[in-house]
């Protein structure tokens, strides 16, 4: 089983990650959980590029091509081997962060991301996405004071387009991407989680 949570930055998916990994283990089943951009030795040096704020100049492809890059890297050594292990993948992050950041939030090409996205991941695309959705205000809240990575300095009006993306995205894809209020307690966030994935 292949799972994938997204949501805009600050929206509590690294949190539910580590919950569904505890309760897929205490079912007995064995779990590998993983960050995108990052999780492999290639993958988190590509991640210091694509985070650090002096990196101004990274250019729109470039960026694109580096978030892929990471990913090809990680489905490569992680994900497909685990896959082939019979273990259940969770992955903070995947395919949707690059169409909703990199297409709605920067306004490249859907389809030529699409092409590069199915490259990296050689078709190994999620059974389940569980989007986070919580405003920008809420996002804005919860990092506040935090030191802001080159990402998360993009203004309110990108992370708008990047919510509206993920949005879309769940209309197009609904019977993979699951969207979950994220104001909800963790408790209760993490119980509409499981419910889906038994439900099916
Ligand atoms: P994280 O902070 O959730 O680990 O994600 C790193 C940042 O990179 C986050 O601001 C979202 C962004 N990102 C993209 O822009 N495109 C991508 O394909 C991925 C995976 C992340």
């Amino acid at each position: 089983m292949f799972i994938t949570f997204e949501g805009i930055d600050g929206c509590g998916k690294t949190t539910q990650v580590k919950l569904l990994k505890s309760y897929f283990e205490t079912k007995g089943f064995e779990v590998i959980s993983v960050r995108e951009p990052g999780s492999t030795k290639i993958s988190e040096q590509i991640r210091s590029i694509l985070l650090n704020s002096k990196n101004t100049d990274i250019g729109l492809e470039s960026e694109a091509l580096l978030f892929s890059s990471a990913r090809a890297q990680i489905v490569k050594e992680v994900i497909i081997p685990s896959l082939n292990d019979k273990k259940i993948v969770i992955c903070d992050r995947f395919i949707d962060s690059t169409l909703a950041y990199q297409g709605y939030g920067r306004g490249m090409d859907l389809k030529k991301l699409d092409v590069i996205s199915s490259f990296a991941i050689k078709d190994n695309y999620p059974e389940y996405t569980f989007f986070i959705d919580i405003s920008i205000e809420e996002s804005k809240k919860r990092l506040n004071n935090a030191s802001l990575d080159r990402m998360e300095s993009a203004g309110n009006d990108f992370f708008t387009r990047v919510r509206n993306g993920f949005i879309e995205l769940t209309k197009v894809n609904p019977n993979r991407i699951h969207l979950i209020d994220g104001k909800l307690s963790v408790r209760m966030i993490h119980s509409r989680i499981i419910n889906i994935i038994n439900r099916k």
